[in-house]
């Protein structure tokens, strides 16, 4: 039986700012639905290649290939006509915009009276509702600014606005990172539900217990390169540490110069 097409498949990504190599020869696959975590320590990549995926970077080499087929990303918005999505490390969302109009910026509903186009304010908000419930996001008034939520229902309203554009691909850049515990449960609750309807999932995160409660899978990259890959259920969290901080890398390494184990195949 032919292997099944994964939904991403990136080869010899390299990516070089002034003398630092950022990214090395680096590859990742991802399959539908699957949940992959990409953990490293600061500066090992993870941005810089969720970036590449979304069409933020342009590499200077390599390749990246979606459902089979081989695309180039020149800007998000080509990432995002290829359904790839991406929830920033800072949070791009409009402070004095209510939160139905975050759900639609830039693609707000509009109708036509006696040939002048208005914002049709309550379709979007009948719309915003339910993009909202579909999701399981619960926030009190849509109609209030995103600059007085928390910041638990901020990350909501920008992984609600992500999905809403049918991505195949979702791509979370420390999406827990300044949140209260109730809060992280609420978006991991998110990453269950929409990898459950097929959406393959890359979560950037350093809280690692995270890992073990979403992620099918786990890459680790270091200092540029892609280290090792881990089903979640065959490993732990001493291990990611270890191959985080390049404790297992350099011992086996030093054993192993073919550094059996330690290539992503
Ligand atoms: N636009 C840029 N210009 C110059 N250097 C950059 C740029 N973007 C990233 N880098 C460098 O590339 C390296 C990798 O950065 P990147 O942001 O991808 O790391 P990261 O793994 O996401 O780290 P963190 O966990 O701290 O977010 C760092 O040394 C960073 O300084
Ligand atoms: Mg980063």
């Amino acid at each position: 039986m032919a292997a099944p097409i994964p939904r991403v498949r990136m080869r010899g990504i390299s990516k070089r700012y002034g003398t630092i190599q950022t990214l090395n020869d680096v590859a990742l696959d991802l399959a539908p639905g699957e949940v992959l975590g990409l953990v490293g320590d600061n500066g090992a990549g993870k941005s810089t290649l969720s970036k590449v995926l979304s069409g933020a970077v342009v590499p200077e080499d390599g390749t990246i290939e979606i459902d089979g087929r081989e695309v180039r990303f020149a800007s998000p918005a080509d990432a995002r006509a290829a359904h790839v999505e991406m929830v920033y490390q800072d949070l791009s969302l409009c402070d004095t915009v209510d939160v139905a109009g975050n759900l639609f910026l830039g693609r707000e509903p509009r109708r036509r009276i006696l040939g002048v186009s208005f914002l049709d304010k309550r379709r979007m908000r009948a719309d915003a509702v339910a993009m909202l419930q579909r999701l399981g996001i619960s926030v009190p008034d849509i109609t209030v600014h995103v600059e007085n939520l928390s910041g638990g229902q901020r990350q909501s309203i920008a992984i609600g606005r992500a999905a809403s554009f049918d991505p195949k691909v979702l791509i979370m850049d420390e999406p827990t990172a300044a949140l209260a515990v109730a809060e992280v449960e609420a978006v991991l609750e998110l990453i269950r539900t929409v990898s459950a309807r097929g959406v393959s999932v890359i979560l950037i995160t350093h809280r690692l217990q995270d890992l073990f409660l979403v992620c099918d899978r786990i890459q680790v990259m270091y200092e540029g390169r892609a280290i090792a890959e881990r089903q979640i259920a065959d490993t732990n969290v001493e291990e990611v540490v270890d191959l985080i901080v390049g404790r297992k890398f350099s011992a086996r390494s030093a054993r192993n110069t073919q550094a059996e184990g330690v290539a992503i195949s």
